[in-house]
């Protein structure tokens, strides 16, 4: 995927479809060491995708577990049975606390009962972020543990003697109201040496984020361990406990994720067109789940099953909340955006964990909602929302945050938010919907790296309210480079209308079609079954099913395309095409008459030119670079017969719109031309002016 300093998302007014949620990171570590740990092989479904899961899976195979990803993104875990296949690694373990700590205690166990010595390190962060409580709970059973840097911290070393054995027959004491990793780490680790008799944790002080040990204490049974907990204080993993592999287990969809759709069905899915979301349903694990009742309570219709939610506007405005968020930390955030649409302040209370996490998401939230205009005040566990009395256009930063990059996406549904109460009433008097600038969006790779695409296969925005550029210009000017460039650098779609026809050149030449047969040739448009490869596949295209990247690009198909393209007929029927490629967040279109004709009302217009002798240049150097020989005196006459033709043709004549910006290239660079066409949609835009933002690095954004 591209780098991005920004994304633009225009004012949305719609939601509906279907929504594909990425697996949960809590569940998806879980699951791996748990494959890992019991003998046999598991079927992962559905492994989440990212950062942390990596490391979990590279520690795994140091380990010597066997590792398989099938054709359909299946892994199979061949795990240990328990048994240590190999006594000494090095394990570097990212900033993957869902990886060191249930690693370190499951190690720490194996090493001490077994023999061996393992390392485990991580980022600079991760050597930042405590791990004494764990170290505390396992020292006192006979584990060796070596803080290999500062106390208390990672890196560690872990040993023991082969043969040793676990004082496990008294209760094991681990703190729970710092972390519940630790609590998690020692369940996953016991069972491995709960064989003889039950093995006892008890948790000193009061146990934070019970729903992540729900989390730990189902899966466990899913692989075959029963424990039993008094009141959250006192855990028994019984004897004889021994690790079964489920077979196949699929990893639920990330309920956290799930909350951005959720509101946006809440926000925009009108009309009896609900929201789907896959990949998570009522019947989650997850504690985030318990979003959906937040939400009903601001007024979301959601209905659900096993693995799937349908979410509605209910009620409009939004009922304003009062909550304690203390049991969903994470999918509170979104709350306070949902707060924007409100029909009053809305007050979340029990969110001093927000202060720690990736940024402090208290002071973050604050300041980038007061952006679009809410008013917020904010305390030490608390903040309250009041909606926009005008909504602005804002830049959001995103502190290298991706619930911030995600939640605040959603204040892009402000086309819906209407006039405000003050102004007369919010369902009367519709405003102009206000872009929203997303700084640094790949931040979003940490738990949800396709989220911005997710989101934008279900947001909907009237077509004036989603930007296009149209690059036109004459042959060989370089159109579809700029334009490809444009498209990648603001994360927009791209329209290579000359495609079209000569797609359209191509399936008349196999149908036996002749290129003047008007009438035929335009019903062969109207049905073009034409596909654009995206992502992985984008520069690929297929026709009919069938890959005609390099037949597209063939001199004889420009030579039909030019014909089919002089016939009225076949440029209406492509008209509705090209019109339908106007999509969230935005379209640059290249072609002749994109600027003229088929979106005149595009806010920003370049026409292309260079002069005859460098397009000739520029065409020569292409030709001989494909092994085709070629005259450049030849060429430039050729392309000024073209001009001159295209001038003066009556369909389409190749001509700048009025209100176009010409940019003569020949002596640009392709970086250059780019850096023109970006200032000049800059000075368009509502933004303040972030002079170093195309310079920043991803991440290095600041509060
Ligand atoms: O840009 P290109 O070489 O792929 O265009 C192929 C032909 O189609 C060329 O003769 C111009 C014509 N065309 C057109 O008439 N209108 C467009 N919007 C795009 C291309």
């Amino acid at each position: 995927m591209y780098e991005l300093p920004f994304l633009d998302l225009p004012a949305l007014d719609g939601a509906s479809g279907t929504v594909r949620l990425p697996g949960s990171k809590s569940i998806s570590n879980r699951v791996l060491l748990l494959a890992g740990l019991c003998a046999g092989t598991t079927a992962v479904h559905d492994l989440l995708a990212s950062d942390d899961t990596r490391v979990m899976l590279a520690a795994l195979q140091a380990l010597g577990c066997a590792l398989r990803t099938d054709a359909d993104g299946v892994v199979h875990v061949t795990g240990l049975g328990g048994q240590l296949a190999v006594h000494e690694a090095r394990l570097f373990l990212g900033n993957a606390g869902t990886a060191m700590r249930p690693l370190a205690a499951a190690l720490a166990v194996l090493a001490a009962t077994q023999g061996g010595s393992f390392e485990l390190s991580g980022v600079p962060r991760m050597h930042e972020r405590p791990i004494a409580d764990l170290v505390d709970a396992l020292r006192p059973l006979g584990c060796g543990i070596d803080e290999l840097g500062a106390p208390g911290y990672p890196p560690l070393r872990l040993h023991g003697t082969a043969g040793g054995r676990l004082q496990t027959r008294q209760p094991i004491r681990v703190r729970g109201d710092v972390s519940s990793q630790f609590l998690t780490a020692l369940l996953m680790a016991l069972p491995l040496v709960a064989g003889e008799h039950d093995v006892v944790i008890e948790v000193v002080g009061e146990l934070i984020s019970k729903p992540y040990i729900e989390i730990t204490l189902n899966l466990l049974a899913r692989f075959g361990i029963e424990v039993q907990h008094q009141a959250w204080q006192r855990f028994t993993i019984g004897r004889g406990s021994r690790y079964r592999s489920p077979g196949a287990i699929h990893v639920e969809g990330d309920a956290s994720s799930a909350s951005y759709f959720i509101a946006a069905g809440a926000i925009a899915a009108r009309d009896g067109a609900a929201l789907r979301i896959e990949g998570v349903g009522l019947d989650s694990i997850q504690g985030d789940i318990r979003f959906v009742d937040a939400a009903r309570a601001m007024g979301a219709q959601v209905r659900g099953g096993p693995g799937w939610l349908e979410v509605q506007r209910g009620r409009w405005p939004l009922a304003a909340l009062t909550l304690d968020c203390k049991h969903i930390p994470d999918a509170a955030m979104t709350l306070a955006v949902m707060g924007l649409y409100a029909d009053g302040p809305t007050r979340l209370s029990g969110i001093a964990s927000w202060r720690v996490k990736e940024t402090d998401r208290i002071a973050a939230m604050a300041a980038e909602l007061r952006k679009v205009g809410a008013q917020v005040s904010e305390g030490p566990d608390f903040i309250e929302v009041t909606p926009p009395l005008d909504w602005r256009a804002a830049t959001i930063q995103t502190y290298d945050d991706h619930r911030m990059a995600m939640c605040l996406s959603l204040a892009s549904f402000n086309a819906l938010a209407g006039a405000s109460p003050a102004s007369g009433g919010r369902d009367s008097l519709p405003v102009p919907g206000r872009p929203v600038r997303i700084l640094d969006p790949r931040c979003v790779g940490k738990t949800f790296p396709d989220y911005f695409e997710a989101l934008f296969g279900v947001a909907h925005a009237t077509p004036e309210n989603v930007p296009v550029i149209t690059v036109d210009g004459p042959t060989a000017s370089g159109k579809g480079t700029l334009a490809a460039a444009l498209a990648a650098a603001l994360g927009w779609h791209l329209l290579d209308s000359g495609a079209l026809y000569r797609a359209t050149g191509l399936v008349a030449q196999w149908d036996g079609v002749s290129p003047d047969d008007e009438a035929a040739v335009a019903r062969l448009a109207a049905a073009l079954d034409l596909r654009f490869g995206q992502g992985g596949e984008s520069g690929r295209t297929w026709l009919r099913g069938r890959e005609v990247s390099e037949d597209l690009r063939l001199e004889a198909t420009g030579v039909l395309a030019s014909r089919v393209s002089a016939l009225p007929a076949v440029r209406k029927a492509l008209h509705g095409l090209q019109l339908a490629w106007r999509k969230v967040p935005g379209l640059v279109a290249d072609g002749r008459d994109m600027g003229t004709v088929v979106f005149p009302d595009a806010p920003l217009k370049v026409f292309l030119t260079a002069s005859p002798a460098q397009r000739a240049q520029r065409r020569h150097k292409q030709l001989i670079s494909k092994g085709i020989p070629a005259n450049i005196a030849d060429l430039r006459a050729d392309l000024e017969a073209r001009d001159a033709r295209d001038r003066m043709r009556s369909v389409a004549p190749l001509k700048p719109a009025e209100d176009a910006l010409l940019l003569d290239n020949s002596d640009l660079s392709i970086e250059d031309s780019v850096a023109q066409v970006l200032g000049w949609w800059e000075q368009r835009r509502p933004f303040d002016a972030l002079p170093s933002v195309a310079a920043r690095p991803p991440g290095a954004s600041s509060p």
